[in-house]
């Protein structure tokens, strides 16, 4: 049997954003499978990154799908907004969510061939996003607590990777200190995605780092 291949989300939360349209061409030429998009409004996490404009800019540049994934209190307000954009994958954070809204989330992405993600705060265990898991695509787990790229990886989160593995068939994904370093203990523990920001970004060449974190699935 083929071996699933590992997809790798270089965020552009660590790109130079004054060059924004060369860092992107940078990184989808240099193999990247999505763009991670780090949405940040300055309450759910201590940051405030970028909006549905500059994601819609983003949009025009690439042709690589958007993994949009939104630190911010209120995901139903914005939602349209970041369909809008052209986002291909949108993950909420569980810690903001509750059933009834998952729901409507789902239902409006579905309708718009949009990917449903579901992310989890390193503290957050398991058990709290259980029952959101049938309307999930996708489980983003956190690695750092969310806000600001370049923080150590947390090796904590190892078991709560391996346990999700278990009982969710959908594409798990796994943000905050991914390096060659790091990636083969999230692939080992069953990540078939890796965001990385100033791994890819830092790197001297790009297409060798991000050869470097797919090296991991083998
Ligand atoms: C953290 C963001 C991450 C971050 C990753 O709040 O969700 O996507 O940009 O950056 P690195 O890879 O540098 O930890
Ligand atoms: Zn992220």
């Amino acid at each position: 049997m083929l071996k699933k291949k590992l997809l790798i989300a270089p965020s552009i939360l660590s790109a130079d954003f004054s060059r924004l349209e060369k860092e992107v061409n940078s990184i989808e030429k240099a193999g990247a499978d999505w763009v991670h998009v780090d949405v940040m409004d300055g309450n759910f996490v201590p940051n405030i990154s970028i909006g549905p404009a500059v994601t819609a800019s983003i949009k025009k540049r690439t042709k690589l799908p958007l993994d949009v994934h939104l630190m911010i209190n209120d995901p139903g307000f914005y939602l349209d907004d970041f369909i809008a954009a052209g986002s291909s994958i949108i993950t909420v954070h569980c810690e903001v969510s509750n059933l009834n809204l998952i729901k409507k989330i789902k239902a409006k992405l579905a309708k718009h061939k949009i990917k449903m993600g579901i992310s989890l705060n390193p503290a957050t265990p398991l058990s709290q996003i259980k029952k959101f898991l049938t309307y999930a695509d996708l489980v983003l787990v956190m690695s750092v607590n969310p806000g600001f790229g370049g923080q150590s990886f947390m090796p904590e989160v190892l078991p709560k990777i391996a346990q999700l593995r278990k009982i969710f068939k959908g594409i798990i994904e796994v943000d905050g200190g991914i390096t060659d370093q790091t990636a083969p203990l999230v692939v080992r523990n069953g990540a078939d995605m890796l965001v990385a920001g100033s791994y890819v970004f830092k790197a001297q060449n790009r297409t060798k780092a991000i050869e470097r974190l797919r090296n991991a699935g083998n």
